[in-house]
């Protein structure tokens, strides 16, 4: 039996249908809300109860936990598939088969390379300049040298468009951090698969030979695999909305990583090695931060803690805590920070305010680690997590485009003034 929700507006019923999802979950269909009323809208500031679309991506029950790209856990994907299987799963919607993860990682070797011209944009940038707003406008600036991806309609037109842009992609990340190091740029090397070869073009250095170590493939492998989608959070949403007006998929990806960049959600990456690292410079005081982040008055966050959706430990963060400790008992790494997050986390996990509030690391609280431990700047934290966003972005996207998705537009109340007359300069 469907469902039906009744709401009263000013004395008139209106009905609306419930629809529900794979995994039960259910929602008010408000779409024909403002016709029936005749003009009433809702209003969800943050969209902290609103879906914006429907999805087949990606599951997630930040109650309980789970996270599921295409039916599959995350643990298991982590566990089991590497990073391109998981992207392709992403962005086609099923595991790929021998021959067709051997055709996408073909098509997208042929397209790892991007003009040499783009060198001259990447000179014209100071060296001292955020990583993201590089990466950000280097995407944008691929649309110049491939203009037949702007207009994208047909399926054959989105997988020319997606094997271009995850070929060139690893490419503009690792320049964007050769450039940051003052490294000469890295072509790369064709007989290495997607992360390695990403990794090499990263840290080779110029008059050594590129030498390939398990635990940070592994470790770089999983990151990426974790960070690669997170159904409708503030970057894939940029990248649905933006794409919703038929600008082009490398556009929307820039737009996207812009959304990413803030240190509320992918710079928190960034944010956590920084404050780790400003309280190691005061002392190591941890339980005077743990004031200042529960002190109203003081505009001290614990970064790392709290997720829109996770009122419950963030999955991703179970495996990565569990990887981080490999990788710094594998590279001998020792560090005094790593102190510093474990302490705060245990005070955090045992104190009323955070438990109170269902604040838990997340994520990014332990991927920092890992990528300090790796010799990765701190400020290229978030264009690794782009990195790994990269397929769900392309994912969400082709599914916006193939679902035929009318363009974002939201609504508002209008708060302001009401008409009045205009006051010639000298009067006001
Ligand atoms: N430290 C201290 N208090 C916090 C924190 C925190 N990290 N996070 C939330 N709170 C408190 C808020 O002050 C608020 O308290 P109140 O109810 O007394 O007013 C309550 O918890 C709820 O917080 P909101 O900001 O309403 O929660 P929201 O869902 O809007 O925000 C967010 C989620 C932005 C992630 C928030 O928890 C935060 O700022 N965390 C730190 C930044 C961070 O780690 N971001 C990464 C997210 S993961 C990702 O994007 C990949």
């Amino acid at each position: 039996m469907s469902q039906k929700a009744t709401i009263e507006i000013e004395g008139k019923k209106y009905e609306l249908p419930v629809i529900k999802g794979t995994e039960n979950e259910l929602a008010i269909d408000i779409k024909t809300l403002r016709s029936a009323t005749g003009g009433v809208i809702t209003i969800d500031p943050g969209f902290k109860n609103t879906g914006s679309c429907e999805s087949a991506i990606t599951f997630l029950n930040g109650e309980e936990g789970i996270l599921r790209y295409r039916g599959y856990s995350i643990e298991e994907l982590a566990e089991k598939a590497d990073f391109l299987e998981v992207a392709f799963l992403l962005i086609f919607g099923e595991l790929p088969t021998k021959e067709q993860l051997e055709k996408f990682d073909t098509d997208i070797k042929a397209n790892a390379h991007v003009d040499e011209d783009v060198k001259k944009i990447i000179d014209g940038f100071p060296k001292a300049a955020h990583p993201m707003g590089v990466l950000s406008s280097l995407t944008s600036a691929l649309v110049a040298f491939n203009p037949s991806s702007v207009n994208v309609d047909s399926e054959e037109e989105m997988y020319n468009a997606i094997v271009r842009i995850m070929g060139k992609f690893p490419v503009l990340t690792a320049w964007t951090y050769r450039k940051h190091s003052g490294l000469p740029l890295d072509y790369g090397d064709s007989s290495l698969g997607y992360v390695e070869n990403f990794i090499k073009m990263m840290f080779k250095k110029p008059a050594d030979e590129y030498k390939s170590n398990k635990v940070v493939l592994d470790a770089l492998d999983k990151l990426l695999i974790l960070h690669a989608d997170h159904e409708q959070n503030c970057s894939t949403s940029t990248v649905r909305i933006v794409g919703s007006s038929h600008a082009g998929l490398f556009v929307s990806l820039s737009a996207g990583i812009n959304a990413l960049w803030g240190p509320l959600h992918g710079g928190a990456n960034q944010a956590v090695i920084e404050m780790l690292e400003a309280i190691e410079e005061d002392g190591g005081d941890t339980k005077k931060y743990m004031a200042k982040a529960k002190d109203k008055n003081d505009p001290f966050r614990l970064m790392g803690f709290g997720h829109r959706v996770y009122k419950n430990f963030d999955p991703r963060a179970k495996i990565i805590k569990k990887s981080a400790d490999n990788v710094l008992g594998d590279l001998g790494i020792e560090d005094p920070i790593l102190d510093i997050a474990k302490g705060l986390e245990k005070e955090a996990l045992e104190d009323s305010y955070f438990v109170d509030r269902k604040l838990y690391p997340n994520v990014d609280f332990y991927s920092g680690i890992i990528y300090r431990a790796l010799g990765i700047p701190t400020e290229m934290f978030t264009p690794m997590f782009a990195l790994g966003r990269l397929p769900g972005w392309i994912a969400q996207w082709r599914e916006m485009r193939l679902n035929k998705e009318p363009i974002g537009r939201p609504r508002q109340i209008y708060i302001g003034e009401q008409k009045r007359p205009f006051k010639k300069i000298k009067d006001r």
